[in-house]
């Protein structure tokens, strides 16, 4: 897996760490929610969101390694989910489909991307106009296992990006010793309420 740091991401440590369901539930999945895990490796939270989410929801889950995800499509085989929708590609240029989804989440991923700005404009496309974002990283400090810190994104600059691709953070707080969260939402709502000549307006002053 091309996670910075050799680190372990093994299921007891990561419990270790945090609470995942919990991570889950501040997003208010449920039943038949639409969730895309972007970055989801061998599909930790992917296989979590999936039975949250039950037969009547949807998980699309990316990530740029094939084997993590042959990984995670064996592992939703052993578990009889059928609600995964898996892909190899690279989040820069993945788009699930327009409004579709209510949550897109990464794990510990954000810093890894190329194009990080990119990958939140994605998601902004892919949300639906009352969809949240989450987004689980490392704190940028110093400590004996995870990603270099030099690599990391402090809460701020993490905040800075998501607001810069059209958010509005919600809620930042720690999860854990070694992470942060953090909720947005989509400021796609706003601008689809402002009347549509004063939108051609906006455009035509850009
Ligand atoms: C630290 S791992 C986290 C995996 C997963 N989110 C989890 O919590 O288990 C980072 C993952 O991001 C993936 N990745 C890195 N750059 C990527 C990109 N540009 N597009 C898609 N996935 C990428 C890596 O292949 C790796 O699986």
């Amino acid at each position: 897996m091309a996670c910075h740091g050799g680190f372990s991401l093994d299921e007891a440590t990561r419990r270790s760490w945090f609470n995942p369901e919990s991570i889950l539930k501040t997003t208010g999945i449920r039943k038949g929610t639409v969730f895309a895990d972007i970055g989801c490796g061998e599909g930790f939270f992917t296989l979590l969101a999936a039975e949250a989410v039950g037969e009547t929801g949807k998980v699309y889950a990316v990530d740029v390694d094939a084997s993590a995800i042959e990984k995670l499509k064996r592992k939703a085989t052993q578990k009889d989910l059928k609600n995964i929708h898996a892909f190899a590609g690279k989040a820069e240029e993945t788009v699930f489909c327009k409004a579709c989804s209510d949550i897109v989440f990464y794990s510990m991923v954000l810093h890894d991307f190329n194009d990080p700005l990119k990958v939140l404009r994605n998601a902004n496309q892919m949300l639906k106009p009352s969809g949240l974002l989450l987004d689980l990283d490392w704190k940028k400090l110093v400590m004996p296992f995870g990603p270099p810190v030099q690599i990391r994104f402090t809460e701020q600059k993490a905040s800075e990006l998501i607001k810069h691709a059209g958010f509005t953070v919600a809620n930042l707080k720690d999860v854990g010793p070694y992470h942060y969260m953090i909720l947005a939402k989509t400021n796609v709502l706003k601008q689809s309420a402002i009347a549509p000549r004063q939108r051609k307006a906006q455009v035509g002053h850009a």
